[in-house]
């Protein structure tokens, strides 16, 4: 029987990334969730997977994938899988999340997180397979939208009605990457208000922000910045169409102070406040 994701508040979390490791571990500061990348934590043992377990003991944790490579059409990796499943147990996150994409062809990994065609072949293909890792792991999974450099010349269908059907077909939770829709919706030019008002709000299990590098001729989603002033907006609107969602501050380069990202969280949180008193 697959288990459903659970829910934490609609309250703003951090991604937890290795130089803040010691301070949470060392000052628990008042931060209502984690998340993590799963892979880090795939050695049966060791002292990164010790303190992720002292540090679960304080704190919710959701566990976020870069490695299952869903879209690929290679087999999917059961060893990988596996692990996963023993992070879960070890673990147990309030949710698992994974991308919609793939980073591997023929045996070949790559890097990087690669968009899929958007054609009823490649819907019905990621479909089942994210079918079959739910089955594999024994749970629900949020599939996170991805910012894409490339497209494909075969893709019929708009991004947004992709992941909106991905959703519905294959019966998965959404990560609604927020910095990602605005990132595509420049470097491809289509309309980000209209992409985030297509997604189907009661699926949203989570929001992620982020920030990107607009110095090159395309928007970069580094990770590595403060969130702009037009995501902020973006996710505003996304928390009014939707309703207050956990939402999670990423950042991966050019880490910062962990009071950084505790100001990056307060906005965040402050967001969702506005948006509960509105509802309410
Ligand atoms: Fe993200």
């Amino acid at each position: 029987m697959k288990t459903t994701a659970r829910r934490v508040p609609a309250t703003a979390g951090i991604g937890l990334r290795a130089p803040h490791v010691g301070r949470v571990l060392a000052e628990r500061p008042p931060v209502p969730w984690f998340e993590v990348h799963s892979e880090n934590y795939f050695a049966d043992g060791g002292r990164t997977l010790a303190a992720l377990s002292r540090i679960r003991a304080d704190y919710p944790i959701a566990l976020h994938g870069v490695g299952m490579s869903l879209g690929s059409v290679d087999p999917l990796d059961v060893e990988h899988v596996g692990k996963l499943r023993r992070l879960i147990a070890r673990i147990d996150p309030w949710l698992v999340s994974e991308h919609l994409c793939w980073s591997g062809i023929d045996g070949h990994s790559y890097n990087d997180l690669l968009p899929l065609p958007y054609t009823a072949e490649a819907l019905a293909h990621v479909c089942a397979r994210i079918s079959q890792a739910q089955d594999m792991l024994g749970r629900e999974i949020a599939i996170e939208n991805i910012s894409a450099y490339v497209g494909f010349p075969e893709s019929d269908i708009a991004e947004r009605d992709f992941v909106a059907a991905v959703v519905a077909r294959s019966g998965c939770r959404l990560l609604l990457d927020v910095n990602n829709v605005y990132v595509n919706s420049v470097n491809h030019g289509f309309d980000a208000s209209a992409y985030v008002a297509a997604m189907p709000a009661d699926a949203i299990a989570e929001i992620h922000v982020a920030g990107f590098d607009a110095s090159g001729p395309c928007l970069i989603d580094t990770h590595g910045a403060r969130v702009a002033p037009e995501v902020w907006s973006l996710y505003r609107k996304a928390v009014a169409r939707c309703g207050p969602r956990p939402t999670l501050i990423e950042w991966d380069t050019d880490i910062p102070d962990f009071a950084v990202l505790q100001q990056e969280a307060a906005k965040a949180a402050a967001i969702l406040v506005d948006a509960d008193v509105l509802a309410a």
